[in-house]
Formats: structure tokens, sequence, C-alpha cells
């Protein structure tokens, strides 16, 4: 295992959510964070929440444009970690009554761009580096209806980290799978109707509650700090894919 003292980790998505918890939790093991999003205003609220550090970078960058995407990591220099939880909420309509342009809009701000960050991130890493993306428990239990589309592009990361372990080793490439995590992203998706299905999730889930960023944290962190692990995905969700 290596430290993450003082190293440097650019973290795509590191304004809100989980992303926001990865970087608390690498800047508590010493680490320096560039944090990425495309509104200031959250950034600056992220930069709140982790306190005024000069070990704390916030950079409003589009990972949908190229250019942003470049801009980001020139920013931030050669790095030793990259990861990424961007992304939007999925489309969630039954297959007959998908909106084909939202659809691809969908597959390209998530996998395209996840195509560009780790086109980016290879030239940006020093040797011995990771990078680590974010599918989720849509893969294994998609909801019914209107699942089918997040379940094949979240499926599809580990295709994606595989191949490209093999391709960019010794760099590392992995993925993380987290089951539902307590984020504004779910507040936007569901609104007031959170608590319900919280409330009913967790009666189910062996972990016998929701998580929160902090507890899908250190998958990101193992992911980093595990210099033998490479082509994986690491499920963190409760035990959601066993009920
Ligand atoms: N929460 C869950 O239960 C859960 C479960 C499984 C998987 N996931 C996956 O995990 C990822 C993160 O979820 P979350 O709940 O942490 O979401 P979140 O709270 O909405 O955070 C998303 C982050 O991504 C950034 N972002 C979005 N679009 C971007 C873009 N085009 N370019 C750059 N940054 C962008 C957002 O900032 P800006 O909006 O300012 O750009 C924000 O910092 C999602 O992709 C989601 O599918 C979530």
């Amino acid at each position: 295992m290596t430290s993450l003292d003082g190293k440097k980790i650019l973290i795509f998505g590191g304004s809100r959510g989980i992303g926001l918890g990865v970087a608390k939790a690498a800047l508590e093991r010493g680490a320096e964070v560039f944090i990425v999003g495309r509104s200031p205003e959250k950034l600056k609220a992220a930069e709140k929440v982790l306190g005024k550090s000069t070990k704390v970078h916030g950079i409003a960058a589009d990972m949908t444009k190229e250019a942003d995407v470049a801009r980001a990591f020139k920013q931030a220099g050669a790095i030793d970690h990259f990861m990424t939880t961007a992304g939007t909420p999925p489309p969630n309509d039954s297959i007959g009554d998908i909106d084909i342009d939202a659809t691809r809009r969908f597959i390209d701000e998530k996998m395209i761009s996840s195509m560009t960050l780790a086109k980016h991130a290879s030239k940006a890493l020093k040797r011995g580096g990771s990078m680590t993306f974010t599918s989720g428990i849509n893969k294994d239990k998609p909801p019914v209806p209107g699942g089918s589309v997040v379940a094949a592009v979240a499926q599809s990361f580990d295709a994606f980290a595989r191949a490209l372990a093999l391709e960019l080793g010794p760099t590392r490439v992995n993925v993380v799978s987290p089951g539902w995590v307590d984020t504004p992203m779910f507040d936007e998706i569901v609104g007031d109707a959170k608590h319900g299905y919280f409330e009913e999730l967790a009666a189910r889930l062996p972990s016998g509650r929701i998580a929160k960023p902090a507890d899908v944290a250190p998958a990101y962190i193992y992911l980093m700090e595990s210099d033998f692990t490479t082509g994986e995905t690491v499920h963190i969700d409760g035990g959601h894919r066993l009920i």
C-alpha cells in the first residue's frame, strides 16, 4: 500500500456528493486535492466544507468539453491519482418511451466524457498512479421499468477499466460501484419521496442503513493506495446486490 500523504489527486465531481466525500478523506490522509465541477458556486461551497487550505484547489470545468478537460489537467499538472464521480441523473423511461436524443446525451456525458478524461489522465499521471471511475448499483439491480439505459452504461465501466488496465499498466485503472448513497443527486431525482425510499431499502439491506459519502469514500482511497489492484470493480453497497 502506498500512502496518500503528499500525493496530488484530481477529482472530477469533487464539488459535491460522493466526490466531495473522497476529497475530504484524501485530505485527512495528507493529500492535495483538485476538485472539479461545472458550477463555481458548488466549488465554493465545497471549499468551505473542506476548510481553507493550500491543499484544496477548485477548478470549474465541464467534462463534456475536451478543452475544459485539457485545461483542468493542465492546471493540476503532474498528478498521482485521478478519479471521477462526475455525472447527472440518468434517463429513467421504459425502453418503449425513451427519448433518443436525451439518451444519446446521457451516454455521451457519462461514457464519452470518461474516455476524454482517461485520455488526458493517461498523460498527466505519474508512474505508479491510478485512475478510478464510478459505476453503480443500477448495473446489478436496475430499476424496473426504466433501468436499461443506466444499467448498460454503468456495466460498461467494468470492461473499460479492464481494457485500460492492460493498455496503461503500470498505471492502475479501477471502478467503484456504490449502492444508494445519500447525496444531493438523490434529492434531485426523487425529491421529498427520498425518506420513504431510504426507509424501505434500509429495512431490507444487510447493512440496515443507507450510505453517506463517508461510507463509500474508503473504496476510492483503497484503490488509490493499493498498488497491486488493477482492472477491478469494488462494490460498496451495504449488501444491496444480495437482496
Ligand atoms: N448517489 C447515489 O446513490 C449513487 C449510487 C450509485 C452510483 N452513483 C453515481 O455516482 C456519481 C456521483 O453521484 P453523486 O450522488 O455524488 O452526485 P452529485 O451529488 O450530483 O455530484 C455530482 C458531481 O459531479 C459534478 N458534475 C456533474 N456533471 C459534470 C460535468 N459535466 N463536468 C464536470 N463535473 C460534473 C457535479 O458538479 P456540477 O454540477 O457543478 O458540474 C458534482 O460535483 C453519479 O454519476 C452517479 O450515477 C451515485
